[in-house]
């Protein structure tokens, strides 16, 4: 079988003497749509934000294509964050004073690349998400699922190896939900790897596999 593209070995979370995460060993292959589910506070998000780089590990090792990470060292982690990585949250955080276009040439920018080229791929990443003619658009004049999808667009600015969204429907209406679901369905079809924290079942029971959290553990 081909080398996973994130590994998490023996990894604990404590905060203030709590501990979050007890121990978790997890493979994340390419191709993969995976599903994290369990109650409120049984770490999803902590164990999310470990994946994504965005915070580190007591105890542990996250390996990305082979390599370990050095939590230490924050340039070699921000590079691996704009270059592989692709982050979508409960709430957009879409940048208010921005357009719909400017939001998702942001990323780009981070790695130097030219505005007419950003700015190009950015109209055909909305195109993609259904958004062409709204590219002008700031965040405040989209729908609360619009935001969603340029969120989506945005997280999809670097072509990272993988997106990692926390709860991305957390906010939207059943229709929206839908939409947005749809859409990473059919980016994981593309070849995409995507790891999905929700409480919804049904949308878990659509990923190619369920990992489901208790207390700090991986119960199944
Ligand atoms: N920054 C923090 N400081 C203190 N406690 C935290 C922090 N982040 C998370 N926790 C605690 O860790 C546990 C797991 O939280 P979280 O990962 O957000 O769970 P979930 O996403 O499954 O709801 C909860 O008990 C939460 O209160
Ligand atoms: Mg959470």
């Amino acid at each position: 079988m081909e080398d996973p593209l994130l590994s998490l070995r023996g990894i604990y979370k404590r905060i203030d003497g709590e501990e979050i995460l007890k121990g978790i060993d997890l493979d994340v292959y390419r191709g993969d749509f995976l599903s994290v589910v369990g109650m409120s506070g049984s770490g999803k998000s902590s164990l999310l934000y470990i994946m994504g780089l965005l915070d580190r590990p007591s105890e542990g090792r996250v390996l990305f294509e082979g390599r370990e990470i050095d939590f230490g060292n924050e340039d070699e982690l921000s590079k691996i964050r704009s270059r592989k990585l692709g982050f979508i949250f409960q709430f957009h955080y879409l940048l208010p004073e921005l357009s719909a276009l400017e939001n998702v040439m942001v990323p780009m920018f981070k790695l130097g690349v030219s505005k007419e080229e950003a700015s190009h791929r950015a109209a055909e990443l909305l195109e993609s998400m259904g958004l062409k003619g709204k590219e002008r658009r700031k965040p405040y004049q989209l729908s609360g699922g619009e935001q969603q999808r340029v969120a989506v667009a945005r997280a999809l600015a670097n072509d990272p190896a993988v997106i990692l969204a926390d709860e991305p429907t957390g906010n939207l209406d059943s229709k929206n939900t839908e939409v947005v679901m749809e859409i990473f369905l059919e980016l994981n079809r593309q070849g995409r790897t995507i790891v999905m924290v929700t409480h919804e079942e049904h949308l878990a029971r659509r990923t190619s596999r369920i990992l489901e959290m208790k207390d700090g553990r991986i119960v199944v």
